[in-house]
């Protein structure tokens, strides 16, 4: 192991110690990925369930094809000509590469561990801070990988709680993540021709919550002291959510707008301490993306001699392929090294900060004492939205009795 820690680090010019970094958190999420995380909810009967909403990530590389296949089968997050033919192909195809992809990382993502962590720490506080709601339990419900959302509700079901909260994990509004959760949410009891037992209600998106802003904050202001001092003042701090097909952003996705809304807070918190792009990451074929993308920038910057580089991935809360892989080891490192780039780190993901703990059991306690069953921006579709099934999910959220 420390040979190849070795190794990696003498492949690239770019800062030693950012290298290393990036690899121990590589190893870290090894380690992670390699462990089930262990269930320390209290026995108990609970009254509040709040269901966790992710995309998730394949655990181990076993997992990789069947988490491609229910993403490219997921019509709400993407539309293909003859889909449930399509679908199937392309998720084998693209298999083989993915897989490589998360051997790089450890051998899986690490986002079950991190979801499952920041669930116990927010449901320790919701206990403390909420008695009259209590005992509150934490739920995981993945897009794309167990747990399912659909095996968490009816645990929930099972478990007879009094009151459900659908509670994305996305920040940040879009149709194509937090909307085919909730999509999925409605579908479980309309295929089912069931009423649920219990009111839900929702924590739709959060892109300003002031707890978040002030973890991103930090963990800017922590990676910025790591560059050497002289160099300091002039790190480009570079803000990276994954993009979006342009299809998508014409059609009025709420997303963009959020995610800049988000990278505004962060940086009034810092003092507008450095110069700052919001850039967009992980497009993947032909068709136009929204842009620019992190890569050409990284390029870009560097042409004109801007050579320190501060990435944040400020999309997504946990760490995942995207920020172990696709910001770590495909800019830092390889493109980096293209560049000439002098400097180039990488701002930690949330994951286990006690403080986004903090902010998210406030989210749940002051939704709860608001008796809303999502936000007024909820009821409202896309303007060129077609897909009928969300307009059913509005209606289904923003119907319920909440006591
Ligand atoms: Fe946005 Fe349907 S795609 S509401």
């Amino acid at each position: 192991m420390v040979s190849v820690l070795g190794r990696a680090c003498r492949l690239v010019h770019i800062t030693r110690s950012s290298v290393c970094l990036s690899v121990r958190r590589q190893s870290t999420a090894a380690a992670l990925a390699q462990t089930t995380a262990p269930d320390t909810q209290e026995n108990r009967k609970p009254k509040t369930g709040i269901l966790m909403l992710n995309m998730g990530g394949p655990a181990k590389l076993g997992d990789v094809h069947d988490f491609l296949l229910r993403l490219f089968l997921d019509t709400d997050l993407m539309k293909l000509p003859v889909q449930n033919k399509l679908g199937p192909l392309i998720a084998k195809r693209r298999t083989p590469k993915i897989q490589e992809q998360y051997s790089k990382i450890g051998g899986g993502s690490p986002i079950k561990h991190w979801t499952s962590m920041q669930g116990e720490g927010m449901v320790k506080l919701l206990d403390q801070m909420s008695p009259e709601t209590a005992p509150h339990k934490f739920y995981i419900g993945f897009r794309y990988v167990h747990p399912l959302t659909e095996e968490a509700i009816e645990e929930m079901e099972k478990d007879e709680v009094e009151r459900a909260v659908a509670f994305t994990q996305y920040p940040q509004y879009s149709c194509s993540t937090t909307g085919s959760s909730l999509n999925a949410i409605y579908r479980y009891y309309s295929d089912r021709k069931e009423r649920p037992k219990m009111p839900w209600s929702v924590i739709d998106r959060w892109p300003t919550h002031p707890l978040l802003v002030e973890c991103f904050a930090d963990h800017v202001r922590n990676e910025l002291l790591k560059f050497p001092e002289d160099k300091r003042n002039d790190v480009v701090i570079l803000f990276s959510a994954h993009s979006l097909p342009m299809a998508v952003v014409n059609r009025g996705d709420p997303y963009p707008q959020e995610v800049g809304a988000t990278v505004q807070r962060v940086m009034e918190r810092l003092g507008h301490c450095n110069p700052y792009r919001l850039v967009w990451q992980s497009k993947v074929g032909p068709m136009s993306w929204l842009g620019p993308q992190t890569d050409d920038v990284i390029r870009g910057l560097c042409e004109r001699g801007k050579k320190n580089l501060l990435l944040v991935p400020i999309a997504f809360t946990s760490d995942h392929i995207e920020t172990l892989h696709e910001l770590d080891i495909e800019y830092g490192q390889v493109l980096g090294e293209e560049c000439g780039v002098e400097n180039i780190r990488r701002a930690e993901s949330l994951n286990g900060n006690p403080l986004f703990m903090k902010a998210l059991a406030d989210l749940v306690q002051s939704h709860l004492r608001s008796n809303e069953p999502c936000s007024r921006q909820l009821t409202l579709r896309c303007p060129l939205c077609t897909n009928p099934t969300c307009g059913q999910t509005k209606a289904f959220f923003s119907s319920q009795k909440l006591a």
